[in-house]
């Protein structure tokens, strides 16, 4: 419950500062590295679809490598995005203030119901907020979500040479089976407790609540700069009106 009062607190806190003048990046990463919980995480449904592409497009080519093991065209990726199935799967998103989305996973359930107690993660962080620990985060997050749904075995498919996400997924645990260019991570996963299911119920009422004000905000700063706009204009035709 503790950790529940805690999320609370910090929702709080991130609501305030969401309304104090847009912070630098370099503020923001300072933020993320010494805030544990300022890390809001909330599932994405099927409207988010066109901020999910527009991550993933935005991908340079060597990332695309990593997140999909082939070099994705951008017609391959927005087929991806596409065929997302919202109901069956679960995608989690980090997002910035300006409603950017910085980081997404996708936990992938098996179609074939002979293998419903596996899930396959996928994860994305754009390269400008990579190193504030998001990768590790949406991965406890897709764990902790996978447990409470009754799933027992989480993997990953990586390439041997993607050193964060195969460092993430060993330092939750994970069994890593390399071979040559590729690696598989396998994470069995503990069965749910009435702790993760109220904490997982907390995370996403905090980074619904987050988001909402992240709507508020930017359509404040919005209005803000559009009546500054206007206010300018207005001093201009003054300025140019003879006396
Ligand atoms: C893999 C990826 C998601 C990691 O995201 P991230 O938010 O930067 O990761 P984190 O900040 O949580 O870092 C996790 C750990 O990896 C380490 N790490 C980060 N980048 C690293 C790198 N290039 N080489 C080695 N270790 C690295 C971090 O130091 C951290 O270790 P620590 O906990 O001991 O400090 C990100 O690099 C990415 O999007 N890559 C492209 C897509 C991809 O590879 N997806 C994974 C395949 S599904």
């Amino acid at each position: 419950m503790l950790e529940a009062t805690n999320l609370i607190k910090a929702s709080l806190a991130t609501g305030r500062a969401l309304l104090r003048t847009p912070r630098s990046s370099e503020e923001e990463v300072a933020v993320a590295r010494t805030s544990p919980y300022l890390v809001p995480i909330r599932s994405l449904g099927a409207n988010h679809r066109q901020r999910i592409a527009e991550h993933l497009l935005s991908l340079g080519p060597h990332d695309r490598y990593l997140r999909f093991g082939y070099s994705a065209q951008d017609e391959q990726i927005q087929r991806y995005v596409d065929s997302l199935n919202f109901e069956r799967d679960e995608i989690f998103g980090i997002y910035n203030r300006k409603l950017a989305l910085l980081a997404m996973a996708h936990l992938a359930y098996a179609p074939d119901k002979s293998y419903d107690s596996c899930a396959e993660f996928g994860v994305s962080v754009l390269a400008s907020a990579r190193g504030r620990g998001y990768g590790a985060r949406l991965f406890d997050r897709a764990a902790m979500h996978a447990s409470n749904d009754g799933i027992s075995l989480m993997f990953i498919h990586a390439l041997s040479e993607n050193e964060a996400m195969l460092k993430i997924a060993r330092k939750a645990g994970a069994r890593v089976e390399r071979e040559g260019t590729e690696s598989d991570a396998y994470l069995q996963l503990p069965p749910s407790t009435l702790d993760t299911r109220m904490t997982e119920m907390v995370e996403e009422t905090v980074a619904l609540t987050d988001y909402r004000i992240k709507v508020q905000a930017k359509q404040f700063w919005s209005f803000l700069a559009e009546v500054q706009a206007i206010r300018q204009s207005a001093i201009e035709a003054q300025s140019r009106t003879p006396p």
